[in-house]
C-alpha cells in the first residue's frame, strides 16, 4: 500500500530541471522515478509541464513537482503498488487529456515508475526479475551511438544517429567490449582527418562531415580499424530521426544539398542501406508520412528492421493503425513518450503481436537511472537503445545490463540476432 507520495526537481544530463518521484509503501520499500527528457520530440507524444519564463529557460518543472506532491500524491495515496495497471490508471483518468497536458509527462512518468520500483523493492527483487515473474528473458541487444548529428549535435549532419550493433556477440559484455573498440577508433580516425569537434547531447563523437555519407564510410573505417568486420561482426544502425528534415511538405538535407520528397528520401536510404551494412532504420521518414513508412518498410523489411519512434510514440494505437498499412516491423519504446509505464507496456505487446521487434529507449536528456535497462531486459524487449559509449548516464545503463547478465549466471541469455524481426534475423 502506498504511503506516501513526493516529489521534487532534480538536474537531467543536459543541465536542464527534471522530475523525480518517490513513493514509499506501508512495509517500508522505497521507489523512485527520474525523468528523461527528448530533444527530438514527435507531435503526437506526451508533453511534459514545463514553467514557462525566464527561469532555466522557461524549462522549469515547479508546476510538475506540484502536480505530484498536490494532486497526484493524493490520489495515490492508499492504492496497491503492485496494480501497476491500476495506479496508471488513476493517474490518466486524473489528468483527464489525450497527452498528458495538464499534469505533465514529467511528472506521470516519474510516478509511475516510482510505483513500480517500490513494488519490485517490496518483494526484494531487482526490477527485471520482478516483471519476468519466473519467465526466461533475454539480456538486450544494445544499440550503440558512435556519431551524433541533428538535433544533437547542432545539426552538423542531417541523419541523428549513427549507431553500431553487434549481433553476434555472446554475451552482452563481448558486444559492449566489441563497441568500446569501435567507439575509440571513431574517435581516433576523426581526429587524425580532423573531423572530430567535442561530443554530442547523447556522448557520440560530434562530427564534422561534409555529407551525411560521409559518416557512413567513416563508420564502416572504424569498424575495420577497431580489427572487426563490418556486415559481419559489426552492422550499422542509423536513426534518421526525419522529422527533423521535413519543412513545408518536404525533406530538406542541408549536409548532402538536397531537398527530397517522401519517395526520394525513402530512395536514398534505401540506397545506403545497399551500401553499407545497414540492419536497422529509425524514422525514415516523418511522423505523418504513412505512403513514406509503408514504401520504406516494403522495400527495406525483409533485411532491414524498420523502427518507428516519433512515427508510432510508444502508442499502441499507432502500432495498430501502422500495422494495417504494412508501416514498420518495429517500435521504438520510450516510456515517457506515453506518460505511464503501463501504457508504454500495451504499445509494446501491440508491436509483439504483430511480429515485430521491439526497442526500449532512453531520451538524449536523461539521468543516472537506469529503470529502462530493467525494463528492457524484464519485459523481454529484446533490444536496448541509450546513446553513446560515454558519459555515465548512458554508461549506467550499459553497466547495469553487465550486472543482470552477471546475475542470471549460467541462465543468462543474450537477444544477440534473435532480437531482430524473423525476416531479418
Ligand atoms: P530524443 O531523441 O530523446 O531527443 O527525442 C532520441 C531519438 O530520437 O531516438
Ligand atoms: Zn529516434
Amino acid at each position: 500500500e502506498i504511503v506516501s507520495v513526493k516529489g521534487r526537481q532534480i538536474w537531467d544530463s543536459r543541465g536542464r530541471p527534471t522530475v523525480e518521484a518517490e513513493v514509499t509503501l506501508a512495509g517500508g520499500a522505497i521507489g523512485r522515478g527520474l525523468a528523461p527528457a527528448g530533444a527530438s520530440r514527435g507531435a503526437h507524444e506526451a508533453i511534459d509541464l514545463r514553467d514557462g519564463g525566464h527561469r532555466f529557460g522557461g524549462m522549469g518543472v515547479d508546476r510538475a513537482v506540484a502536480a505530484v506532491n498536490g494532486e497526484l500524491a493524493k490520489a495515490l495515496t492508499g492504492l496497491d503498488a503492485a496494480d501497476q495497471d491500476g495506479a496508471d490508471r488513476v493517474i490518466v483518468d486524473l489528468d483527464g487529456t489525450a497527452n498528458k497536458a495538464r499534469l505533465g509527462a514529467n511528472a506521470t512518468v516519474a510516478l509511475s515508475m516510482a510505483v513500480l520500483n517500490a513494488a519490485a523493492a517490496a518483494e526484494g527483487l531487482p526490477l527485471w526479475r520482478y516483471l519476468s515473474q519466473g519467465a526466461r528473458v533475454r539480456v538486450p541487444l544494445p544499440e550503440i551511438q558512435i556519431f551524433g548529428g541533428g538535433a544533437h549535435a547542432g545539426r552538423r549532419t542531417d541523419v541523428q544517429d549513427f549507431m553500431v550493433m553487434v549481433p553476434h556477440a555472446d554475451t552482452v559484455r563481448k558486444a559492449l567490449e566489441v563497441t568500446a573498440d569501435v567507439y575509440r577508433a571513431a574517435g581516433a580516425l576523426m581526429e587524425e582527418t580532423g573531423r572530430l569537434s567535442g561530443t554530442a547531447d547523447e556522448g557520440g563523437w560530434w562530427p564534422n562531415f561534409s555529407s551525411n555519407e560521409e559518416a557512413l564510410v567513416a563508420l564502416v573505417q572504424s569498424i575495420e580499424k577497431a580489427g572487426y568486420r563490418p556486415g559481419e561482426d559489426v552492422y550499422i544502425s542509423l536513426d534518421v530521426a526525419a522529422n527533423e528534415l521535413f519543412h513545408e511538405g518536404g525533406y530538406r538535407l542541408p549536409l548532402d544539398n538536397a531537398q527530397l520528397d517522401s519517395a526520394a528520401i525513402v530512395e536514398r536510404v534505401a540506397r545506403w542501406a545497399r551500401e553499407y551494412p545497414i540492419l536497422s532504420i529509425e524514422d525514415p521518414v516523418s511522423q505523418d508520412d504513412m505512403t513514406g513508412m509503408t514504401d520504406a518498410t516494403r522495400r527495406l523489411g525483409d533485411t532491414v528492421q524498420i523502427i518507428g519512434d516519433d512515427f508510432l510514440v510508444t502508442n499502441a494505437g499507432r502500432v495498430e493503425i501502422a500495422a494495417a498499412q504494412g508501416a514498420c516491423n518495429a517500435v521504438l519504446v520510450k516510456v515517457n513518450q506515453a506518460g505511464t509505464v503501463s501504457e508504454a507496456k500495451r504499445a509494446l505487446e501491440a508491436a509483439r503481436a504483430k511480429g515485430w521487434s521491439t526497442i526500449v529507449s532512453a531520451r538524449s536528456g536523461e539521468t543516472e537511472d537506469v529503470t529502462i535497462a530493467h525494463l528492457s531486459t524484464g519485459w523481454d524487449a529484446g533490444q536496448l537503445k541509450v546513446g553513446s559509449f560515454a558519459r555515465s548516464e548512458r554508461m549506467a545503463k550499459w553497466n547495469e545490463l553487465l550486472r543482470i547478465e552477471d546475475a542470471m549466471g549460467a541462465d543468462a541469455v543474450f537477444a544477440g540476432a534473435s532480437a531482430f524481426p524473423a525476416a531479418v534475423a
